[in-house]
C-alpha cells in the first residue's frame, strides 16, 4: 500500500492529548536487518517494511504539527555492508523517492537532503535534487533525510567552509562562534532536534546529528525499527512532553540542568 492511501485509522494511533509538542524530531532507523533475521527473511526485507515505519513516523509529525524530522538513513559508514545490501538500499531510496514525492508535496512536505551526495549514483543524485526542487517551497514539514551522512565530517565539512573564509579575508577569525558553525553545517536555519528516537536496543547516537543534539532528550527503545509504529510513535512523543527542558539552567524548585 502506497503512502497516503491507506484506509482511515488503519494502524493510527489513537489521538493523543499532547501538551508539548517536539519541534523536531531525529530518527535512528535501527534494527531493520535482525528484524527480518528473526523471521527468516534476508536483511532486506526488513529495510522495505522500515520503509512502511517511515511513512507512519511522517503521517504522525504532520498529524501532530513537528515541523522538523530527521530520518537517518545512510551513514558514512554503512558503505562497508555486503554491496548486495548497499545496492538494494540504494535502489530503494530512489524507488521511494520517486514513487512518493508527489504525496510529500501534495502534503506540504520539504524534502532536504543532508549529506554528502558526491559518492551516491548519479541517477540517485537526480532524483533526490528533483525531490528537493519540487517541494522546496513547502512549510508544513521539512523532511530530512540523512543519506552518507556523518556527523564528524559535517563539522570538518563547515570549519573547512570557515577556515576559508578567513584565509580570503572575508571572515574575521573574532567573529567565528556557535552561531557561524549552525550557519554552516546542513541543517542551518532550522531548530535543533528536540527529541531523539533510537529504536534497535543500541544506546549511543551513532555519529548522529553530533553537532545538533547537545541539548536533545534521547528515547531508546528495544523494538526493531520495523516494528515502531505510530502508537510507539506517541508514546516516545508523551515521555518526550513530561520532561522538563532547561538547557543548563535551573528549574522552577531551584535544581540544576
Ligand atoms: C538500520 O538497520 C537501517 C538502515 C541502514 C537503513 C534504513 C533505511 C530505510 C528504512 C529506508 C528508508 C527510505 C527512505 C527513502 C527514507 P540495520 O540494517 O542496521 O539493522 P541491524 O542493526 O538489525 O543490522
Amino acid at each position: 500500500m502506497s503512502w497516503w492511501t491507506k484506509k482511515k485509522n488503519e494502524g493510527k494511533a489513537p489521538k493523543a492529548s499532547l501538551t508539548t509538542v517536539p519541534q523536531h524530531v531525529a530518527i535512528i532507523m535501527d534494527g531493520n536487518g535482525r528484524w527480518a533475521q528473526k523471521k527468516g527473511m534476508p536483511r532486506t526485507y526488513g529495510h522495505s517494511v522500515g520503509v512502511d515505519r517511515v511513512r507512519d513516523a511522517v503521517e504522525v509529525c504532520l498529524e501532530t504539527g513537528v515541523s522538523y524530522l530527521t530520518l537517518y538513513a545512510f551513514s558514512t559508514e554503512n558503505w562497508r555492508r555486503p554491496q548486495e545490501e548497499v545496492n538494494v538500499l540504494m535502489r530503494l531510496f530512489q524507488e521511494v523517492m520517486s514513487r512518493e514525492t508527489p504525496k510529500l508535496h501534495k502534503n506540504q512536505v520539504r524534502i532536504k537532503i543532508i549529506g554528502l551526495k558526491d559518492d551516491l549514483s548519479p541517477a540517485l543524485v537526480r532524483q533526490l535534487e528533483e525531490s528537493e526542487r519540487i517541494t522546496a517551497q513547502n512549510t508544513r514539514l521539512t523532511l530530512n533525510l540523512a543519506l552518507n551522512y556523518g556527523g564528524r565530517s559535517e563539522i570538518a565539512t563547515a570549519v573547512k567552509k570557515i577556515a576559508q573564509g578567513v584565509q580570503s579575508g572575508t571572515i574575521d577569525i573574532n567573529a567565528i562562534d556557535e552561531e557561524m558553525i549552525s550557519a554552516n553545517i546542513f541543517t542551518a536555519g532550522q531548530a535543533e532536534p528536540d527529541l531523539l528516537i533510537r529504536p534497535g536496543g543500541e544506546w549511543r547516537i551513532s555519529n548522529f546529528l553530533v553537532w545538533q543534539m547537545a541539548y536533545t532528550d534521547f528515547y531508546f527503545s528495544e523494538l526493531y525499527w520495523p516494528e515502531f509504529g505510530p502508537k510507539e510513535m506517541i508514546k516516545a512523543f508523551e515521555w518526550f512532553a513530561k520532561r522538563e527542558r532547561r538547557f543548563g539552567g535551573i528549574n522552577k524548585g531551584g535544581q540544576p540542568g
